[in-house]
């Protein structure tokens, strides 16, 4: 009980009288389970997420918005859900920290999931002679839905179905519907070819793959998301060798000399990269923050948990930015070791390293 314990003492929690206490005691007692309240399971995923070691826009975890789709068990009813999250979340570019909490797994195990790892994806398509049209990273999900009986249209960005798993049902994949889909088309300040390149990226990280801890329970269906910081877009996404790839051919219509490393033309394809992305999304109405501005908020979340007296596990590698991590503050301390398995998180669905859940015991 020490998960239970912990999380009724949270301040946010001291409201609620001892009888919730009692009654969730003894219907744990007596049927194995209990029922959290709304407020109990959005005050929990808002402590999740504060407790997420990877996470460096922690500052704004009392804003998270709860969507209760426990009653949802269905995969039509989920994928409805999910929709409702993409409108709220997306809110025409004012973007607003949304989780759809799902129903927990049944008392056999068998659980209600999401098996795309966001709501909104880029589809992969291996070609003949090898190399990927579209995001390499989804090229295994793309030939399952394509499996399933979904065609995309080929593009480099065709969004991909959702992919949802219930118990009761066949594995079953939705077109998400495209009006909930916001885009950025990706332009530069000062270069005008940018826009040839073609590139665009959704406005909403919606990560879908990752079960919410809290109070005891785990819930393996509860997509959240929040906005972007420009790197992720920027320097990962487009940049990574394994991803788009773009920095090669950013260089050449920079008309830089690629021919040694020591001249960094990928490092100045790179910032030229996350200039256009900073200013596309600006263009475009849709909040995202830079790395830079990212840093220092996550800076005063930390002190802010420190002088409460908290602990603030942190994952400094995840923490920190892929370019110019040194011009951050967050780069220069240490900070609370990021295993200390701090409940309600937010956890991978298979890590074998995770306790058992003490109420189902899985
Ligand atoms: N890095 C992931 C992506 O590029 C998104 C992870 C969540 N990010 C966020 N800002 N909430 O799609």
């Amino acid at each position: 009980m020490e998960e239970c314990s912990d999380f009724f003492h949270q301040p946010e929690l001291a409201h609620l009288r001892d009888l919730r206490l009692e009654e969730s005691l003894r219907s744990l007692a007596v049927t194995g389970r209990y029922q959290q309240t709304f407020e109990e399971l959005e005050i929990g995923a808002r402590l999740a997420w504060r407790n997420h070691a990877r996470c460096v826009g922690r500052k704004h975890w009392r804003m998270l918005k709860l969507i209760d789709a426990r009653h949802a068990t269905t995969a039509d009813e989920i994928a409805e859900a999910c929709w409702e999250h993409l409108r709220v979340a997306t809110n025409g570019g004012a973007l607003r920290s949304v989780i759809t909490v799902g129903p927990l797994p049944l008392p056999d195990g068998r659980e209600y999931k999401i098996i795309s790892p966001q709501l909104i994806r880029y589809a992969g398509y291996r070609n003949p002679d090898g190399t990927v049209t579209g995001d390499p990273a989804h090229v295994s999900i793309t030939e399952a839905v394509t499996r399933m009986g979904w065609r995309g249209d080929g593009t480099p960005f065709d969004v991909l179905p959702l992919v949802i798993s219930t118990p009761h049902e066949h594995v079953r994949w939705y077109d998400v519907p495209s009006e909930l889909v916001l885009e950025v088309e990706i332009t530069h300040p000062d270069y005008p070819w940018f826009a040839d390149l073609g590139l665009r990226w959704h406005a909403v990280p919606a990560v879908s793959n990752m079960t919410l801890s809290v109070g005891g329970l785990n819930y393996p269906l509860a997509p959240f998301s929040g906005w972007y910081v420009n790197t992720e877009v920027g320097a990962r996404n487009f940049s990574d060798e394994n991803r788009y790839n773009m920095l090669p051919t950013i260089a050449e219509h920079l008309d830089l000399d690629m021919r040694s490393e020591r001249t960094l033309w990928r490092d100045r394809a790179l910032v030229e990269l996350n200039r256009a992305v900073i200013h596309s999304y600006r263009r475009a109405g849709v909040i995202m923050v830079d790395h830079h501005t990212v840093a220092r908020q996550f800076m005063s979340h930390v002190k802010h948990e420190e002088s409460s007296g908290r602990k603030c596990p942190t994952d400094w590698s995840w923490i920190n930015p892929p370019m110019s991590a040194a011009l951050t503050p967050t780069f220069h301390r240490y900070y609370d070791p990021p295993d200390m398995d701090v409940r309600p998180n937010f956890v991978s669905r298979r890590r074998s390293s995770d306790p058992a859940c003490p109420i189902t015991g899985r």
